[in-house]
């Protein structure tokens, strides 16, 4: 066995790595570069995942280690609810001019915001930093207790929004949760996703029927399902939840954590709608490879949930607002403006739906937005999905399987993939179905 599988093994609690018996996953990663990952064989792996999504300007992108190095050099720690370093102010004002501040202008201005009549149009967003993508869900459910004073909150059939114990009781997959009932609170409640519009009309009943039978704070959704293997509902569905939301005095939450930065083709998933929420979720592709997340929400609806601190926060944590992660965060976010990144990622995404039509594989239904995309395979397929991943692992590629049956072949590579390496990707897992089969 590999040395370094061997002490994961012996001494990384059981469930955490899957270490198979043959010895044909997981590999260890010794560096990466760009989309390219070796590891510590010093083989070359092509990265179909961007590590979870998060390396969207390539592993190691120069300007945002650059900025990692400076940081880490300069201030490698603050204090996060106590004494700010000046770059978390700057982040959380670049997360405001992208998000709510985008928002309403022009483009956008056929959008209504519902709002109190003491309360200023929603012209700019506030910001809660945390660390993991979890814990910036949690601080939007904790804004929507505070906003609406109730508790239940409705998510979605399929819905990944982590695993702390808050962001649980909104994620859905049996798997997570049944472990942990017996601690797990009750104040998450289950639509069913539409990826149809007759579905759609189906879902707008069970939501009728949830608005009236519980107090309802929040809507938690993710514009695109991710790790239920790339969901995407019809365009009418975030207007429908902004609807009931505003009907009922609830919170729009999205959960863009996945799909935030580019990933879709857009900023953010929600833009493909027009129809925008109260709070977003964000992490991942933030900085690239930093554990920084933040939940954005409109500054009448933060100031409105929390008051002001006077010394001791009701919420924070030790790293809250990390500054190499603000570093990183600030970094990243010019890189993907100046080198036109979105567009490319849009651009790229097109290609790749056109190259799995060159390369079919029969069974398989291309889906996807931008460069959040994948081949669905039918539910009972999950473990031929495995099987083919491990294999193309062996060619040098690194794929994640997606979905609640693992039956979709996910891609979420960089932005700065080439539609070349794409087509390499295609037609090496074209050879690898057909090898599998015979
Ligand atoms: C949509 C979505 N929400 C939340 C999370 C949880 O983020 P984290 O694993 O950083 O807690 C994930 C992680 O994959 C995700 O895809």
């Amino acid at each position: 066995m590999n040395p370094h599988l061997k002490l994961i093994r012996d001494y990384e609690s059981r469930n955490v790595t899957h270490l198979a018996e043959d010895g044909s996953w997981p590999i260890v990663w010794e560096r990466a570069k760009g989309v390219h990952v070796w590891d510590t064989d010093g083989k070359k792996y092509l990265d179909l995942t961007a590590a979870f999504a998060v390396a969207a300007t390539g592993h190691a992108n120069p300007r945002v280690t650059k900025a990692a190095q400076a940081q880490l050099a300069k201030l490698p720690h603050a204090m996060g609810d106590v004494h700010p370093h000046p770059l978390k102010g700057q982040l959380a004002r670049e997360l405001s001019k992208l998000t709510f501040e985008r928002w309403a202008r022009t483009e956008f201005r056929h959008v209504h915001y519902r709002c109190l009549p003491h309360e200023m149009p929603p012209r700019h967003g506030k910001t809660i930093f945390c660390n993991s993508g979890f814990e910036a869900i949690e601080a939007a459910l904790k804004t929507a207790l505070l906003a609406t004073n109730k508790k239940g909150i409705i998510a979605f059939e399929g819905a990944y929004h982590g695993l702390g114990y808050g962001a649980l009781a909104a994620t859905h997959r049996k798997h997570f949760r049944n472990p942990f009932t017996k601690q797990l609170g009750k104040f998450g409640h289950f639509a069913s996703f539409p990826t149809t519009v007759d579905e759609l009309a189906i879902t707008k009943k069970e939501l009728n029927a949830l608005f009236k039978k519980q107090a309802i704070g929040a809507v938690l959704v993710e514009p695109i399902q991710g790790r239920a293997g790339i969901r995407i509902p019809p365009p009418e569905f975030l207007r429908v939840l902004r609807t009931l939301c505003d009907q009922h005095n609830a919170l729009l939450i999205c959960d863009e954590i996945y799909t935030g930065f580019g990933r879709t083709g857009k900023w953010f998933a929600c833009e493909h709608s027009s129809f925008f929420p109260d709070l977003i979720c964000l992490d991942k592709a933030l900085t690239n490879g930093f554990p920084l997340s933040a939940c954005v929400g409109r500054a009448t609806v933060m100031d409105r949930a929390w008051p002001k601190s006077e010394g001791e926060a009701i919420h924070t944590s030790t790293f809250l607002g990390h500054p190499v992660g603000c570093a990183m965060a600030l970094a990243q976010l010019r890189e993907l403006k100046e080198k036109k990144l979105i567009t490319q990622a849009r651009h790229r995404g097109n290609q790749l739906a056109r190259i799995c039509k060159k390369f079919p594989i029969p069974g398989s239904r291309f889906v996807g937005k931008g460069l959040m995309s994948g081949l669905a395979f039918n539910k009972s397929e999950g473990p031929r999905v495995m099987a083919v991943v491990k294999e193309m692992l062996q060619r040098g590629f690194i794929l994640l399987p997606a979905g609640e049956h693992g039956n979709v072949i996910a891609f979420s590579p960089a932005f700065t993939i080439t539609e070349k390496q794409l087509e390499r990707t295609m037609r090496a897992l074209q050879s690898s179905f057909k090898n599998l089969k015979s």
